[in-house]
């Protein structure tokens, strides 16, 4: 099956190990074993007497039942344990999408939402999110776009990577959209819980439509991207259909990973009361840099982890990037990446005095070398 390269985790293989400043890392400095084992509220000793098995083919209660508790209208019959929410995409696309199917894909995104189903013979069509609409999806064009033959709209929200978030009126707004073509609408939630202010979590698709398909994962909102564990919230006769799909990949996850991720679902407050606060922290420095850079303008980012930085200097950010991380080691993602060029993704969740440092860094590369 010919299916298109993976930009993004392509830069990252070619240029993450020679990075000296990684500023294109999505995560929430994450989290250590020995923090993991400090979370209130468990005998640890457990562990050394679990059975390495299988374990619960689809994840264990405990599991379900934390996930089920970031829902307001889930029960464990409507979730289904995967290997990431990488894995949880392409087992929604493998389970809904056949060739020949019309699938709106809105970008920026993560690549898999719209690469997966043009791979499986779908005919994909990218809606683009604009910038002076503050990278949120323009409703009246939305509902141009998706007809009657439309299958899946796929979408990120929070959005990686301008930080945009779809408020619950909005999301409710495209729920009608999708509901005039009998849509499914696969929302890749991975950055949900990492509001930056307010209620953390918005409104899942899972709990407000029918054929909505929520996705997501221990990686970003938990610092745990080590533990390779997703989900996917959905109604059960679609869950069922995923787990048939399932069958075929994944068996179960690690029983240790199922394990750990219960714990700190657990105590999701602590973990995200923390991740939150470094957000800010990280935010400030970033939007200090780009109100004092001339050459850079950002629509400050209301979630998640990254930012959408556009830029005004000249250079594709491809050579921008490339050349930038040969001169000065500072890793930054080319918005080419993720289809939108004149951008650049910067992630500013981990180690802020290097965020600083890398963006003084940068500052001085765009006075002396462009
Ligand atoms: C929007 C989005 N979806 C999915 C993933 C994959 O996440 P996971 O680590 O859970 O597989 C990422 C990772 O960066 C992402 O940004």
């Amino acid at each position: 099956m010919q299916i298109d390269n993976f930009k993004v985790e392509e830069w990252f293989n070619k240029y993450e190990h020679l990075a000296k400043y990684d500023l294109a890392d999505t995560c929430v400095d994450s989290l250590s074993v020995n923090e993991l084992l400090e979370l209130p509220g468990e005998n640890f000793g457990e562990i050394f007497n679990k059975k390495l098995n299988y374990g619960a083919i689809h994840g264990s209660e405990r599991l379900k039942n934390g996930i089920c508790s970031l829902y307001s209208n889930q029960n464990r019959d409507n979730i289904t344990v995967t290997h990431g929410a990488i894995g949880a995409n392409q087992l929604v696309m493998l389970s809904v999408i056949e060739p020949g199917d019309k699938v709106v894909s809105i970008v920026p995104t993560y690549q898999q939402h719209y690469s997966i189903p043009k791979s499986f013979g779908a005919n994909v069509e990218l809606f683009f999110l604009k910038e002076e609409e503050n990278w949120l999806p323009n409703l009246e064009k939305l509902e141009q776009v998706v007809s009657d033959n439309t299958k899946v709209i796929c979408m990120n929200n929070p959005n990686n990577p301008t930080g945009a978030v779809i408020s619950d009126n909005m999301l409710k707004e495209i729920v009608k959209i999708a509901q005039k073509s009998n849509a499914y609408i696969l929302c890749d939630e991975v950055y949900r819980g990492l509001n930056h202010t307010g209620e953390p979590f918005g409104l899942s698709i899972a709990d407000i439509y029918d054929k909505g398909i929520s996705t997501s994962s221990m990686s970003k909102t938990f610092s745990l991207a080590g533990l390779r564990l997703g989900w996917i919230a959905a109604n059960k006769e679609i869950i069922d259909k995923i787990n048939h799909q399932r069958e075929y990949n994944t068996i179960s996850v690690g029983i240790l990973d199922d394990y750990f991720a219960s714990i700190a679902i657990e105590n999701k407050n602590t973990i995200i009361r923390r991740n939150i606060e470094k957000l800010h922290t990280g935010k400030e420095i970033l939007m200090t840099w780009v109100n004092n850079e001339p050459n850079v303008r950002c629509v400050e980012p209301q979630a998640g982890t990254t930012a959408f930085v556009g830029y005004d200097l000249g250079i594709k950010s491809v050579d921008l990037c490339k050349n930038l991380q040969d001169k000065t080691g500072v890793m930054i993602l080319p918005g080419a990446t993720m289809e939108l060029d004149g951008y650049l993704r910067i992630g500013y969740g981990n180690n802020f005095e290097q965020l600083k440092t890398a963006l003084e860094i940068f500052s001085i590369y765009i006075n002396n070398c462009l």
